[in-house]
């Protein structure tokens, strides 16, 4: 048997004890705490998330700022807006939603967020935290993830973990966040070698490649638990009335995992709910830290 792993649950209740603390820091503060979200351009994966976050981020009882800017912004005006919400108190949280155009240089737009609003945790400074040991802000994604393996688990210590990917946003954190939980943790990726036996090793799999189906189910060890981070739209199989049709599928190949994984995250409902979760929750500590 194996058990899915409920995250649209996980980050339902997630939010809501967000949201009793949220208005716990109108009611010491005066103020709610807020969170903006900056994009460029018209992604419509992009403008999906965005208004996901919004309308999430008001339901928490947060403030939410969005600044809905063109894809022709020249870097330097998006980096005068970051600097203009670095120095905004009502701005708890800055997020600047990815990808960006290809002439404006991400790296630079994120060196120049505040580390201290920084609740994606993609500055240098938050990495480097994360790196030592340090409290800052990580990123929702992979946080998003051990939330879940712990609720599942318990303790993850001494587990052996094989993290597939190796971005910053994810497989790099999710090591980082594993190591930091005591699991030994083997990061793999597109070149590495002989996969599915390094993939059998493992208790915990935490694929984050972007790429369908992937990971197999003969790949798994018996028992361990998979937490799929890919979020991939592949077309529907050919069949009367399925002409143009997609929909969405992990990294994992979920049917062949089934019956030998002890548990599953599915998508949708698995790690992707957990995301704005962990990012409401950021922003309310950053609420926390910048007023104190
Ligand atoms: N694009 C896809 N995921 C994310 C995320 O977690 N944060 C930001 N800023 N952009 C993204």
């Amino acid at each position: 048997m194996t058990d899915l792993i409920d995250g649209k649950a996980f980050a339902e209740g997630l939010r809501s004890r967000v949201g009793e603390l949220a208005a716990a820091f109108t009611a010491q503060t005066g103020r709610k705490a807020g969170l903006a979200v900056v994009l460029v351009g018209e992604d419509p994966a992009s403008q999906v998330y965005v208004r996901n976050k919004g309308k999430q981020t008001v339901a928490c009882g947060m403030a939410s700022f969005e600044h809905k800017l063109p894809a022709e912004t020249s870097e330097a005006d998006l980096l005068a807006v970051v600097e203009a919400l670095n120095a905004d108190p009502l701005v708890d949280g800055i997020l600047v939603q990815l990808p960006l155009p290809a002439h404006i240089d991400e790296q630079k737009v994120i060196a120049t967020i505040n580390p201290d609003k920084d609740v994606d945790g993609f500055h240098v400074v938050n990495a480097g935290r994360l790196a030592v040991g340090l409290p800052g802000f990580v990123p929702c994604t992979p946080l998003g993830c051990v939330m879940l393996l712990k609720d599942r688990l318990g303790s993850l210590s001494g587990l052996d973990a094989v993290v597939i990917g190796r971005s910053n946003i994810v497989g790099k954190p999710m090591a980082q966040l594993l190591i930091a939980e005591s699991c030994t943790v083997t990061v793999a990726h597109s070149r590495t070698k002989n996969l599915a036996e390094v993939v059998r090793r493992a208790d915990i799999v935490v694929a984050a490649v972007g790429r369908a189906e992937m990971v197999k189910g003969d790949w798994i060890k018996p028992g361990a638990t998979v937490i799929d981070v890919g979020i991939n739209r592949v077309p529907v199989p050919a069949s009367a009335g399925s002409e143009g049709k997609t929909r969405l599928v992990g990294d994992v190949d979920f049917a062949s995992c089934q019956g030998i994984a002890g548990a599953i995250t599915p998508v949708p409902g698995g790690v992707g709910p957990m995301t704005i979760a962990v990012l409401l929750r950021n922003t309310l500590v950053a609420a926390h830290r910048n007023s104190g």
